[in-house]
């Protein structure tokens, strides 16, 4: 019996709660995703609650504004339950799914195959799927059930020698016999051995894998049918662990708390676990028709979601447990929903900050079979980089923080509802044009909406070039604490407890996120005595990339001055990725060679790594040569 009734309004779901557990913990339990970038450390303000009544114990000074306090706002990661309560949660302190985030790569009925085809392969699963009939024991034949089975794939082109687990030889003798030796069996090739992973006797009916990408922030998973290659369903959520921390740093330092890490691992499980259920109940499939699964994810969360502590990622030398794992089994992993004897297969990572979500979007956009020069960039918290073609790759993760993704920003926000995600002038007025994802009044501003108005700001000298807002030049700006800050909507007109504003220190962060981008890339390309003019292509992966106007990234100094038609948007590279290496087996060895092929440039120590990024902070640079269609 708990302490205490915490009702959590509008959505009027009541808990009860012990004294002395965090708002923040207590609304989690309450199945609200709540917004907490700083993973609960009352720094980020963004898990606002109002007390309606009640009263609460807290354990630091919230940072809200005194207009927020009237409004008897707090921070619910500094609030402890010491009394029956009735909060209200705000639209902008819960998570919630914009219209067109998380739109599929694929619809159900397209053909994924189209992209093996465009690498010239057939779809030829991990898992083999094979329906056979093994020959009855004779006197004249009376070898083993479990020689005869072999013998009979054998002849169907698998390759010795066999292997099959315990589980499999017990139940293999009562198969056998139950309809006349057909048997459906399902094997993967393990090094030099076929491993039978399962085997019955229903009839034939279709069989799915599952490619998954978990993200810091979203995880996604495709299903796809095993023989024809097409995408069944498509399903994704927000990561549960994101109470926890908004980015790695965050997540690693929360796994270093008394059962964090557990907790972590069970949170990214039951966020699998919930798009499981959505993807099996989409094409109407129960849990053992689906028997195989590729995960893709940044080192961090391939760790977490193995349930090993990713510590050694943030400490120097900044080296992973692991980057190769081993073929695992649904069971190994306590993925709840999945056959125990599953085969689950991980991409591989290459480093800390490179992850195998990198490995896999690399894989899909094909830059190892390619002679083109190319420049692969995953836009998100670390910004990672790669640079090669078909002979090398190196790669490197620029430090670039969570901006673009609106944390760090006074008024930033991810791409939701309600968020302003482009800005445009209008050439003659010079007056600027906010486009809201889904319409209406805006609460704040994401990443897109950010590269955009820091380009206009520029372009109309009300930020110099070191991006510092020039308050003669608009009367919008004002100085609050000492620091100039630009009005671009006041509460009055958008109803909000406070106006929306960019600050001198938000544009202060955008100038080093954009500057810690270019740096990177300048890194790579000296690194192999390379120009930027030299890059044949430029392959732009990562949600937030959907909605980056190139031209104004290239303006702001973040993407290099090369023609436009060089650049493409490939989306989520690494569930594309995944998803093509478990419909190859080919595509699935490819992954391996890539993740060997790439030179990892270690940015904290690498010789030159800093005046490149000392001249980046400038827009678009210091070096003005670098952007001629800019200036
Ligand atoms: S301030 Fe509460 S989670 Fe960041």
């Amino acid at each position: 019996m708990s302490d205490f009734k915490v009702k959590f309004l509008p959505a009027e779901v009541s808990i009860e709660a012990d004294e002395g557990v965090s708002l923040l913990e207590v609304a989690r339990r309450a199945g609200y995703v709540m917004q907490s970038e700083c993973g609960g450390q009352g720094t980020c303000r963004r898990c606002k609650v109002k007390l309606v009544s009640g009263d609460v114990f807290l354990t630091g000074e919230p940072n809200i504004s005194s207009a927020e306090r009237e409004q008897n706002l707090t921070l619910a990661c500094l609030a402890r339950i010491v009394e029956d309560i009735i909060i209200e949660v705000p639209d902008e302190s819960e998570l919630t799914f914009a219209k067109d985030e998380f739109k599929p790569q694929w619809l159900p009925g397209e053909h994924p195959g189209d992209e093996l085809h465009t690498f010239a392969l057939k779809v030829d699963p991990l898992l083999q799927c094979l329906s056979i009939t093994v020959p009855k024991a004779t006197l004249q034949n009376n070898s083993s059930d479990f020689d005869r089975l072999c013998s009979t794939l054998e002849r169907e082109g698998c390759k010795r020698p066999f292997k099959a687990d315990i589980s499999i030889l017990k139940g293999l003798s009562s198969a056998l016999r139950e309809d006349n030796g057909f048997l459906n069996v399902q094997t993967v090739r393990i090094g030099n051995t076929t491993e039978i992973c399962s085997l019955d006797t229903t009839e034939e009916r279709p069989l799915y894998g599952l490619a998954l990408d978990i993200g810091t922030t979203t995880v996604f998973g495709r299903l796809i049918d095993l023989s024809s290659g097409e995408v069944a369903a498509e399903s994704s959520e927000y990561n549960r662990q994101i109470p926890c921390g908004g980015d790695i740093i965050h997540r690693i330092i929360y796994a270093g708390n008394e059962k964090g890490l557990n907790e972590l691992n069970q949170l990214v499980l039951d966020t699998i676990g919930s798009i499981f259920g959505n993807l099996i109940s989409e094409v109407d499939a129960t849990e053992d028709q689906v028997v195989a699964s590729v995960v893709a994810g940044n080192a961090t969360m391939e760790h977490l979601f193995l349930g090993m502590n990713p510590k050694s990622i943030r400490e120097d030398p900044y080296v992973p447990t692991v980057t190769e794992f081993p073929l695992l089994q649904a069971g190994d992993v306590n993925m709840p929903q999945m056959p125990h004897s599953a085969p689950m297969f991980l991409s591989p990572a290459v480093a800390s900050y490179v992850g195998g979500d990198i490995t896999a979007g690399l894989l899909a956009a094909g830059i190892h079979k390619s002679d083109q020069l190319t420049l692969y960039i995953d836009l998100g918290t670390n910004g990672e980089v790669v640079l090669g073609n078909r002979e090398w790759l190196t790669a490197c993760a620029c430090s670039a923080g969570p901006a673009f993704e609106g944390s760090g920003v006074r008024c930033g926000m991810r791409a939701l509802p309600g968020s302003i995600d482009a800005v445009v002038r209008d050439l003659d007025s010079g007056g600027l044009t906010y486009n809201v994802i889904g319409g209406g009044t805006p609460r704040g501003i994401c990443g897109s909406g950010l590269i955009d108005l820091l380009a206009e700001l520029h372009a109309t000298e009300i930020v110099d070039a070191r991006g510092k807002l020039q308050q003669e030049k608009d009367g919008r700006i004002r100085k609050a604490n000492r620091k100039a800050e630009m009005v671009l909507f006041d509460k009055v007109q958008t109803g909000g407890a406070e106006d929306i504003v960019i600050t001198d220190v938000d544009l202060d962060n955008l100038v080093r996120t954009k500057g810690a981008i270019f740096a990177g890339i300048m890194t790579l390309l000296k690194g192999v005595g390379l120009q930027a003019s030299e890059i044949e292509r430029v392959v732009i992966a990562g949600g937030f990339g959907r909605t980056l106007n190139i031209e104004n990234a290239i303006r702001i100094g973040m993407l290099p001055d090369l023609p436009r038609d060089r650049f493409e948007y490939i989306g989520n590279g690494s569930l594309r990725g995944a998803g093509l290496a478990l419909l190859s087996r080919k595509m699935w060895g490819e992954l391996h060679q890539i993740a060997k092929m790439i030179t990892y440039f270690e940015l904290s120590t690498w010789p030159g790594y800093m005046d490149e990024y000392m001249a980046a902070l400038f827009l678009p640079h210091t070096d003005a040569a670098l952007f001629p269609s800019v200036l």
